[in-house]
């Protein structure tokens, strides 16, 4: 049975592996709910947009809200990544786990002023600043803290990145980036600023773009910006096309990073800018298919209208299913012989909305393990403690190696910073 994802996560014989660890072997040792990554699947994502800009001076910026987990970021570091940032706390994170600042990208619509100070303490690489009022107090920040913030415009293309409305980004009506007609007297005015350096242009248009149309669409839009803005006697050094490109978690067949960044280069260079630094700010294509999460079968609740397959990882554990109704694949960890039922597979949370994946034709018992493919991205980094739930244990894979990278939460964690009326 070949599954949808990376190669990386394949059956050998009846078992699942990552890697070449078996995720029953993992389970046993690490416990369940257990997300499992496998170093190799990142490394060669990384490397698929590496090749594709090889002999052009270039940064992959990984969009670390996708995992933030320190030991995933320490690969991407070791894999000479930059880093797109979206607040403080994984400004910290991110340099806790090596990384350089002067690779590091600031973006997000709501940076405070506390944020803005440590970033330009650290010396961060850019601000891709998202509107003139932003730009106003970034520019206060940095003149009477002494520093100079060098600045991108991430500018709002209005283009459809055809992806689910709650993770696309590049409409008018989102609430992202710098109207289109306003960039221009935006760039002139940030020009004057005091404390404010302008270096780049950026924008991202959306998440789980399974398409090279809307990059296209918003690459033209974003040129003539450039051109427009240095007609005016400003210099925009480089590009930052932002993240975006999808996986397959079922059937969708989106380009292959190279494939995207080939035919993006080739507009670049036809358009005459082939010259200018070009920056991405991949978050999912770099880590989602790399993961599973490995869930143990609790209980099996047959019923009229629906059967149940009851799991210990809930929606506190992976959001999307409940948030976005993505369809996540869904697979034993062991293969049996038999005829499968179908299932709606949910967890142990008292919500209905509480569920990982429906109609799903599975052939288990309870004590069976299952593992959510395509689990890399947006999983963990967006767990919660909702009923009081510990997050779950973290574990790398490369090759035969498995390291644990995170502890599972234990419940005096969760009220350790809490305090009982006198
Ligand atoms: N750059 C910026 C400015 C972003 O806002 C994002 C994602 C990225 C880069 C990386 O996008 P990616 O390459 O991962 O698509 N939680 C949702 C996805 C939210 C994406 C938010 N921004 C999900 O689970 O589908």
């Amino acid at each position: 049975m070949t599954l949808p994802g990376s190669p990386h996560v394949a059956y050998r014989g009846d078992t699942l592996h990552v890697e070449e660890r078996s995720l029953a072997d993992l389970a046993a040792r690490f416990g369940t709910p257990l997300y499992v990554y496998s170093q190799g699947a990142m490394r060669a994502a990384a490397a698929d947009w590496q090749r594709a800009l090889a002999g052009r001076d270039h940064l992959i910026c990984y969009a670390m809200k996708a995992n933030s987990s320190l030991a995933v970021l320490q690969t991407f570091v070791r894999a000479g990544c930059g880093f797109d940032i979206v607040s403080g706390g994984e400004l910290d994170r991110v340099l806790a786990a090596g990384a350089d600042p002067a690779k590091v990208v600031f973006s997000g619509v709501g940076k405070t002023r506390a944020e803005m100070r440590r970033a330009l303490e650290a010396g961060v690489l850019c601000f891709n600043v998202e509107s003139e009022s932003e730009l106003d107090v970034l520019s206060s920040v940095a003149a009477t803290s002494g520093h100079t913030a060098r600045v991108s415009l991430r500018v709002n293309p209005d283009v459809d990145a055809g992806t689910h409305p709650y993770i696309s980004t590049g409409l008018k009506a989102n609430k992202f980036g710098v109207a289109h007609d306003r960039v221009i007297d935006a760039y002139r005015h940030a020009a004057t600023q005091p404390g404010i350096e302008v270096v780049g242009i950026d924008c991202h248009i959306g998440s789980q773009i399974t398409e090279i149309g809307p990059y296209l669409d918003a690459l033209d839009r974003v040129l003539d910006l450039v051109e427009a803005v240095e007609s005016h006697g400003l210099r925009l050094h480089h590009l930052d096309l932002g993240g975006g490109l999808g996986i397959t978690y079922t059937d969708e067949a989106p380009p292959a990073a190279h494939a995207l960044v080939a035919a993006l280069l080739e507009r670049i260079d036809a358009r005459g800018h082939g010259h200018r630094r070009i920056l991405f700010e991949p978050g999912r294509a770099l880590v989602g298919n790399a993961g599973v999460l490995v869930s143990e079968v609790l209980y099996l609740k047959p019923g009229e209208a629906k059967n149940f397959c009851i799991v210990d990882a809930a929606m506190n554990d992976l959001m999307r299913p409940a948030m976005y109704q993505a369809w996540m694949g869904i697979v034993p960890c062991r293969l049996r012989d038999g005829v499968p039922a179908t299932y709606d597979v949910v967890g142990p949370i008292c919500e209905s909305g509480d569920w990982l994946g429906q109609d799903r034709a599975l052939n288990v018992q309870p004590g069976d393990l299952l593992a959510v493919l395509s689990a890399g991205a947006y999983c963990m980094s967006m767990a919660s403690n909702y009923n009081s739930r510990g997050r779950a244990a973290e574990v790398m894979v490369a090759g035969e190696n498995a390291w644990l990278i995170r502890d599972r939460e234990q419940p005096a964690e969760l009220f350790k910073g809490e305090h009982l009326l006198p």
